[in-house]
């Protein structure tokens, strides 16, 4: 068993902060808990994990992920249920997408049950940190960064891989307001669009820049070659009910990230009977059905955003308003039984809950 073989030295804090904390108005991804995990690689192998207080790491000005941007995430969470017990949703595609992203950008990949059970390990040692409030959650960052202190293009032959974890609130307190995008690109075909990379972050910021100031909250991304379909938002996957069918944007091409949210949303609606469709949606008939109403509910899907309910969109100076989101059945139904299963609430019939 990974669990008794994996050794992970543990340091632990004289000075924890839990007591400092506000647990009734957490801000998403500012307060940090005591921990993080840290475990470093080179000459071709990881060196043993350590979880060690939560504290700033000092790097070589040259720093390869800085400069060249070998750098992935990912973003998970973790609950307690009424007995005590954590529940990490999903752990297992979080590990398998980081492999993805890793492969992608040309890094070290870490074994999906090893990634697993070191997130598992600080979530225990900061356990005490998993908010009880509604809503809230303990919000886990793995992350991997290429370490040489070289200027040149090359892989990195070094690499820090950690995870740290946050206490947070709500994402996005109301429903958001988005805008189709149509001269901005997130990704393109061949490019690195399906792996969580910073530099897709850091890329998308002047484009969501420039739709603040009209307004809008975030984008909703379009293919990069013609801007005729409808790909992903800037923190979420996207999600409409057209004519009472669900549908989304397929996974086929390499330019959307493959969301576990997104993949829950449609597996559980599946699960339930209803009609579902994963497939390449158009601007132009998401356009004509907000024209003809035929759109009851938009909403983003992500471990940050959770179900998202979409208020507005945007499209060439024209901005349809949705149906009130109490009146939306389905991504109410999926938003209630997602934070019911989360907290240990309802019975776990997909078997996606990994509980410690
Ligand atoms: C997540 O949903 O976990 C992300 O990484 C997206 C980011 C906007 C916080």
């Amino acid at each position: 068993m990974l669990n008794e073989t994996l050794s992970v030295k543990i340091n632990k804090t004289q000075n924890s902060k839990i007591e400092s904390v506000d647990w009734e108005n957490l801000p998403f991804g500012k307060v940090f808990s005591d921990h993080m995990l840290v475990m470093n690689y080179k000459d071709g192998a990881w060196m043993s994990p350590e979880i060690k207080p939560f504290a700033d790491l000092s790097m070589h000005p040259a720093t390869s992920a800085i400069h060249y941007g070998q750098s992935v995430f990912e973003g998970m969470k973790a609950n307690r249920s009424e007995d005590g017990s954590v529940l990490l949703f999903r752990p297992d595609m979080n590990a398998k997408r980081f492999v993805e992203s890793c492969e992608r950008m040309c890094m070290p990949t870490i074994d999906e049950d090893v990634f697993t059970e070191l997130v598992k390990r600080l979530v225990d040692v900061d356990r005490d940190w998993i908010p009880e409030k509604d809503g809230y959650s303990l919000y886990i960052r793995p992350f991997m960064f290429a370490t040489d202190d070289f200027i040149g293009i090359k892989p990195s032959d070094t690499y820090t891989f950690m995870i740290f974890t946050c206490p947070v609130g709500v994402y996005y307190s109301n429903p958001v307001n988005v805008k189709i995008e149509e001269f901005y690109t997130r990704a393109s075909q061949g490019g690195v669009g399906r792996a969580k990379t910073a530099g897709n972050y850091g890329a998308s910021l002047y484009p969501a820049k420039k739709g603040n100031e009209e307004g809008f909250h975030q984008l909703i991304w379009t293919d990069g070659v013609e801007h005729k379909y409808i790909e992903e938002s800037g923190t979420m996957n996207i999600m409409f009910v057209v004519d009472g069918k669900l549908i989304t944007p397929s996974e086929d091409s390499d330019t959307i990230l493959k969301g576990v949210t997104k993949r829950s949303v449609v597996e559980i609606t599946q699960h339930w009977g209803l009609d579902v469709e994963e497939r390449k949606i158009t601007v132009e008939e998401i356009v004509t059905a907000l024209k003809e109403g035929r759109v009851s509910e938009a909403f983003g899907a992500g471990t940050a955003a959770t179900i998202a309910p979409i208020a507005k969109i945007g499209f060439r100076g024209d901005v349809y308003e949705l149906p009130a989101v109490e009146t939306r059945e389905v991504s109410n139904r999926v938003s209630e039984y997602l934070t019911n299963l989360k907290l240990g609430k309802a019975e776990d019939e997909m078997n996606w809950l990994v509980t410690f």
